[in-house]
């Protein structure tokens, strides 16, 4: 059992809960809202993620028990507790969907490492030990959205692929086609 509560380590497990209820409902929001090509995939991807993420938030909140502290639930207490930017209105298209998904991501492992080095600087091995878990897991999560938004490679030595990956990806623009980026599709969502 770690020494009772450490304020530091405390203030830790208070954020990234936070982070992850709102991360949590940013998923389901998407999950429900997003159209267009991508649906099958996206609508899946969102809610897999979704399950993720909401799978931290009892191991955070609990975290904080074991180490003494009262745990914060209301939605007001985790609005103000949460760094993830705010929502404001749904995103008019996949892309932007996928940008604020990536950007609630890069925060909250920011935030993890710096609660991991917390952790390890107060002696407290098993809240380190949960961080250096969930890290991993916000990390594979951001990998795959980075994928999905990135421009497809070129492909340069194989004449008619570029043409074939394309097609299979769902640009518009064939890869390799002379400037302008391949752009991901851009559905705006139902009014
Ligand atoms: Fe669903």
């Amino acid at each position: 059992m770690p020494r009772a509560h450490s304020a530091p380590v405390v203030a830790h497990l208070v954020r990234e809960q936070a982070n992850a209820v709102q991360l949590y409902l940013r998923y389901k929001g998407y999950h429900w809202n997003v159209a267009g090509p991508l649906f099958r995939e996206l609508h899946l991807l969102f809610d897999e993620h979704a399950r993720t993420v909401f799978e931290t938030i009892d191991v955070l909140a609990e975290r904080q028990r074991m180490l003494g502290a009262a745990v914060p639930y209301t939605l007001e207490e985790l609005r103000a507790a949460s760094t993830l930017p705010a929502e404001g209105t749904l995103p008019g298209t996949t892309r932007e969907m996928l940008a604020r998904l990536l950007a609630s991501h890069r925060v909250i492992i920011e935030g993890m490492h710096a609660a991991f080095k917390a952790a390890d600087t107060e002696g407290d091995p098993g809240t380190a030990d949960l961080f250096a878990r969930f890290v991993q897991a916000h990390q594979k999560m951001e990998w795959f959205l980075r994928e999905l938004a990135s421009e497809p490679p070129v492909v340069a030595d194989e004449p008619g692929r570029s043409a074939y990956v394309a097609e299979k990806s769902g640009y518009a623009t064939p890869i390799g086609a002379a400037h302008g980026s391949p752009s991901f599709p851009s559905h705006p969502l139902p009014s």
